[in-house]
């Protein structure tokens, strides 16, 4: 029997790469993203389309698509993917949730402490030879401890990164439209989560109710003083607003690690000093992304051999 034919968006590493080939008839994409012209036209009689964050499997690439049985995404997030699209049309989609969780709950704690303690801003002072060395008043921070952490969206990632907040002294308000309590933390609604909390951290998926949740208006709420961080999908912050905001000095900083136009990004954000930017490294590390690359493996070759998939949307 032939094997079943599977688009590959992006290299991935060998051992993925032969489990994959064991089952099916792979076409891999080497190098950069494919592109969307591109997508559509190799998607064409594939039965497994394996994928990442940055490609748009819209409606056209579903409809080209048209032998599609799995889409399987090597990211949580899936809001590159139209859900419905590939519903009406039998597609199983499929994400690699968990096994992602603690290492972004990390990066998320790197770049709270990194902002906080000016570890970026100081990197980059001591490279210029700008250091005249230490001085009591020198690139003071602010501390962590009994203060408010406020999270925006308590999924697993959100409670990953309150988990740890114990470890740094902070208590943990939440604000999420499904957990209503917590052992982690204290819900409350939005607008008193950002008026209260001294870091505000985004784990929310991006819809249309959370795109640009944080805007001009919402950042006027924060506490001055008060510092942002987003890990979760770009398009949720208004960047254009966050750099008023942070040029007005309505809040002390910004940690970002994803952007709305990755990887173009506002050019007022490089300008600033109280801004760390890392560049969409929420999940990767060694093992968190082998491990994501063999689920999403494992899913197509479970729903191409007719079992039920690991983890379905
Ligand atoms: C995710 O998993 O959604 C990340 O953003 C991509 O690895």
């Amino acid at each position: 029997m032939p094997k079943a034919p599977v688009l590959v968006t992006r290299r991935i590493p060998s051992a993925a790469l032969a489990r994959l080939q064991e089952a099916c008839d792979v076409d891999v994409h080497e190098q950069g993203d494919l592109g969307h012209h591109d997508l559509i036209a190799r998607v064409r009689g594939k039965h497994g389309l394996l994928s990442v964050v940055t490609d748009t499997i819209d409606r056209a690439v579903l409809e080209a698509g048209g032998d599609l049985k799995i889409v399987s995404t090597i990211a949580v997030g899936y809001n590159n993917i139209d859900i419905a699209a590939a519903r009406e049309r039998g597609v199983i989609v499929t994400n690699t949730p968990d096994v992602l969780t603690e290492a972004a709950a990390d990066l998320t704690w790197a770049l709270i402490l990194g902002m906080t303690r000016r570890i970026v801003e100081g990197d980059r002072l001591v490279r210029a030879g700008r250091w005249r060395g230490f001085a009591l008043e020198f690139m003071l921070g602010t501390d962590l401890r009994n203060k408010q952490l406020g999270i925006v969206g308590f999924g697993r990632i959100g409670r990953a990164v309150a988990a740890r907040a114990p470890a740094f002294g902070m208590r943990v308000a939440f604000a999420s439209r499904s957990a209503q309590s917590s052992p982690l933390g204290e819900s409350m609604p939005l607008d008193r989560l950002l008026a209260t909390s001294d870091v505000v951290t985004l784990h929310c998926p991006l819809n249309a109710e959370t795109k640009h949740l944080i805007n001009q208006a919402t950042l006027a709420r924060m506490k001055r003083g008060a510092y942002l961080v987003n890990t979760s999908r770009g398009p949720v912050v208004d960047e254009a607003a966050l750099v008023w905001a942070l040029a007005n000095r309505l809040i002390a900083g910004a940690a970002l690690d994803v952007y709305e136009r990755e990887p173009a990004i506002h050019e007022g954000l490089a300008a600033l000093e109280n801004v760390v930017l890392s560049p969409h490294l929420g999940s990767s590390t060694i093992e968190t992304r082998t491990t994501m690359i063999q689920l999403a493996v494992d899913n197509v070759v479970a729903v191409l051999s007719g079992q039920p998939a690991l983890t379905p949307i």
